[in-house]
């Protein structure tokens, strides 16, 4: 990477002059003593979540840097990491003039977000293997490409992709390299959090909605250097993680023993999941999984998810996704619904 790499640069300009709203909650941090709180216009009645929520979360902050060996600076939260991921392009990207570099298949929010945002998205397909192209990729970076997404454990292919792979982008992009590691705790290797003081331009993102179980409260992690999390701060809603949600948070993050428990019956069911598919006879072939789910070729997908939905079991068809054509996704579920899959499977002429 550019030995000068400065993350003002790769801020826009209407972020860098930003200052953002001071609200009353951030004004105000109680040290603990008995207050008298006629400062937000809230309902003063007690009820739970009459008052508003801290908008520095800094009791979940504070758990997570510590399990994760990092400082709480390093840290941002919001409304699942999609709110994570937006927040990104709108930090860094300048609507028409700048592009980000997503990699297909993959995880569809980027695009979407390009989209939202008026940012264009440079797609450039992952080899045969799954793995990043960086010779590909570095011909199709010029001086506007800020964001590099690489999604590993990779949605929907469900593999890691190589270190080596990834140290080679995070030293030649000179823009952020946003790794999405929404499933990172369903596979072998270490997250790339304990990299980031090497990599100044590196971003990770996880979330509590897969291993942790807890999608319904849109709950998502943006970790990196002070200065990146500093810039994102400045446009992040005030109070974008409800207070509910940071309570039923901390409490989860907090119950190690459940999570590694049902990660481990998660992670035993696939290996299960696997050896039966390899049975079934429509089934082409089954990629290796690093995570929740697992990806597989058979001779006519269209044909097989509505064969397979009509018996009451919804898979993910994701045929017209580059490099997957024929192919389903099937998320890992409890022994008593991956049963039931396979019933269905087996009986299917
Ligand atoms: C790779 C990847 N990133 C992010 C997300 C979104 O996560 P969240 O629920 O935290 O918004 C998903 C959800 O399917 C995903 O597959």
């Amino acid at each position: 990477m550019n030995k000068q790499f400065n993350i003002q640069n790769l801020i826009r300009e209407n972020v860098k002059g930003l200052n953002p709203y001071s609200s009353a909650r951030d004004e105000y941090v109680s040290d603990g003593s008995e207050m008298v709180f006629l400062d937000a216009n809230e309902n003063p009645y007690e009820n739970g979540v009459n008052r508003y929520p801290d908008p520095q979360q800094r009791g979940l902050k504070s758990v997570l840097a510590e399990q994760k060996d990092i400082s709480a600076d390093n840290i941002l939260l919001g409304n699942g990491s999609d709110e994570v991921l937006d927040l990104i392009f709108r930090t860094f990207c300048e609507p028409k003039i700048d592009n980000i570099i997503s990699l297909p298949p993959t995880y569809g929010m980027y695009k979407v977000l390009s989209g939202i945002n008026t940012v264009e998205n440079r797609e450039v397909l992952l080899t045969e293997n799954f793995q990043p192209d960086v010779e590909a990729i570095l011909n199709t970076v010029d001086e506007h490409s800020k964001l590099l997404f690489l999604c590993s454990p990779n949605n929907p292919t469900g593999n890691i992709f190589r270190e080596d792979i990834m140290v080679n982008l995070l030293n030649k992009f000179n823009g952020l390299v946003v790794i999405d590691e929404a499933y990172i705790d369903f596979a072998e290797s270490e997250s790339w959090v304990s990299r980031l003081s090497e990599f100044p331009n590196l971003v990770v993102t996880q979330t509590l909605s897969k291993a942790y179980g807890m999608a319904g409260i849109r709950l998502g992690i943006c970790m990196a250097s002070k200065e990146i999390i500093a810039a994102l701060n400045k446009i992040k809603p005030p109070y974008n993680v409800n207070e509910l949600t940071q309570q039923k948070a901390l409490e989860r993050v907090l119950d190690v023993q459940s999570v590694k428990s049902e990660v481990s019956s998660i992670l035993n069911e696939r290996e299960q999941l696997l050896k039966v598919l390899r049975e079934v006879s429509f089934v082409e072939k089954i990629y290796a999984s690093d995570a929740n789910f697992v990806l597989a070729k058979v001779d006519d997908a269209n044909k097989r998810y509505s064969q397979v939905l009509a018996e009451g079991v919804v898979v993910r068809n994701r045929t017209t996704q580059p490099l997957c054509e024929n192919t389903l996704r099937f998320t890992v579920g409890t022994p008593t619904e991956n049963k039931k899959l396979i019933e269905v499977l087996n009986k299917l002429t």
